[in-house]
């Protein structure tokens, strides 16, 4: 049935839904940053008020749009919003969508980009500040779980290498290389430190990748956990978020002492339990007892490390026997806890196959006889001795290569490693930077 109304504006009877104007809004409440509200109406002022009853009751947690728009079709850009962001809604209540800068740049950048969309309007709102910052307490005290100010201090000193964020542009640069299959229907796990807070500061960039692009990597689940060890620099204790089509829920009922680290029990069962695939930026302290379980846990996995990994002993048994290799780039710069890019070298690494390696153009497979002097010599043990990526095709005995080109992909090029070991060259008597032996198959 048509209802007819009289339109002050228009001057004369209009049908009812001819004459309602169609809103959707981005609603948040000052005191819960991480979240927000993606809801329609035809009244944005009644709306907020509404908005307000509930958690303006307690004080400094008033609400206020973050965006509003006129739509021509609430339900449809509604629905739509649901079902492509259906992992960013809150499990339970489903109303709650999560909230970041970044994502809520992608909710204001999809809605606009409806065909429903009429025009963005500017309501301005009281931006009074909350007063005080409620911070769950999810950490458990130092008594709880058993250590010392003293162990902390040890801790400290060891995470100053540790705390280098990666850019969500190096991830972008590296992830979108692999082929879409890799992630279709997959679990991704993210186990160090990968936490997402409501801004820049406290997000994990593979965090905000996965959460970014879950539809169309086609993902079944994506699970990030934030390391909560004191001196945590994220600065949200630990936490854990599982996410899914059906929306999101934080970890619950966390064990007694979880403190979110990648060895911790809870965090092993679900790496052998759930994740299909590994993705982070391990601490580069830990870098070995990560590497031994994340490459013996049997899962797919794609990770940073340091750019020198080929040719340190601790990694080299894995480059030998095929269960790592380099990934499609290096990374040069990271960001420290103050978001200021500091120099470091890393590179990706994976057992994930690789399609077309970009770099093997960079290796120059040639007869011993072309490669210039001054990029080969025989050391004092008579081992040849080959630089700048020049590799001798015709050469049967073992020789000595830098990282690079393994980075390059030169042990899937025929080209084996036959020592576990660092070699070190002497030439005259004087060492040189360590290597690997490497041999025609
Ligand atoms: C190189 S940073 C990378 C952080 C984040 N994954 C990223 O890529 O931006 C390594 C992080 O691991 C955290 N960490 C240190 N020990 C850890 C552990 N045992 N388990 C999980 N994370 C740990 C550090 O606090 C640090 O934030």
């Amino acid at each position: 049935m048509l209802y007819y109304e009289f339109s002050k504006e228009k001057g004369r009877f209009m049908p009812r839904d001819a004459k309602t104007k169609q809103y959707i809004y981005i609603v948040q409440a000052l005191l819960e940053p991480t979240s927000c509200k993606i809801g329609i109406t035809n009244d944005l002022e009644r709306r907020l008020k509404e908005y307000n009853n509930i958690t303006g009751k307690s004080k400094g947690n008033k609400s206020r749009y973050l965006f509003t728009c006129e739509v021509k079709d609430m339900a449809e850009v509604e629905n739509a919003v649901k079902d492509t962001f259906s992992a960013l809604r809150e499990e339970k209540s489903r109303e709650i969508y999560f909230y970041n800068a970044k994502l809520f740049e992608g909710y204001v950048k999809f809605i606009k980009s409806h065909k429903m969309f009429v025009r963005e309007i500017y309501i301005k709102t009281d931006e009074t500040k909350p007063i005080v910052k409620i911070v769950k307490k999810t950490t458990p005290t130092l008594e709880e779980r058993g250590i010392s100010s003293k162990d902390v201090l040890q801790k400290a000193q060891k995470r100053k290498n540790d705390e280098f964020y990666t850019r969500l542009e190096d991830i972008e640069k590296e992830l979108s290389m692999y082929s879409k299959k890799v992630w279709k229907n997959k679990t991704v796990f993210c186990n160090c430190d990968d936490a997402v807070g409501d801004g820049e500061k406290d997000t994990s960039a593979f965090a905000l990748y996965f959460l970014q692009n879950f539809k169309e990597l086609g993902l079944k689940k994506f699970i990030c956990t934030h390391f909560g060890d004191n001196g945590d620099l994220f600065n949200q204790g630990t936490k854990g978020y599982v996410f899914t089509k059906d929306g999101f829920h934080e970890f619950k009922d966390y064990p007694k002492g979880y403190t979110g680290s990648f060895d911790d029990p809870l965090s092993l069962k679900i790496l052998k339990e759930e994740a299909d695939i590994v993705c982070t930026n391990p601490p580069f302290s830990m870098a070995k007892d990560y590497w031994e379980i994340t490459v013996n846990s049997g899962k797919k996995f794609i990770i940073i490390s340091n750019i020198t990994n080929p040719i340190t002993p601790a990694f080299i048994p894995y480059f030998k026997d095929n269960k790592v290799w380099a990934g499609y780039n290096r990374i040069d710069y990271y960001l420290n806890p103050k978001r200021e890019l500091v120099e470091a070298s890393g590179h990706w690494y994976t057992n994930i196959p690789l399609k077309n390696r970009p770099k093997y153009e960079h290796l120059k497979i040639i007869p011993l006889k072309d490669i210039p002097a001054k990029y080969k010599y025989y050391d004092d043990a008579k081992t040849l001795v080959v630089d700048n990526c020049f590799i001798p095709d015709d050469y049967k005995k073992p020789f000595a290569i830098s990282a690079r080109p393994i980075l390059n992909g030169i042990l899937e090029k025929g080209f084996k490693i036959i020592q576990e070991t660092q070699y070190f060259p002497y030439k005259k008597g004087v060492k040189k930077f360590g290597r690997v032996l490497i041999q025609k198959e």
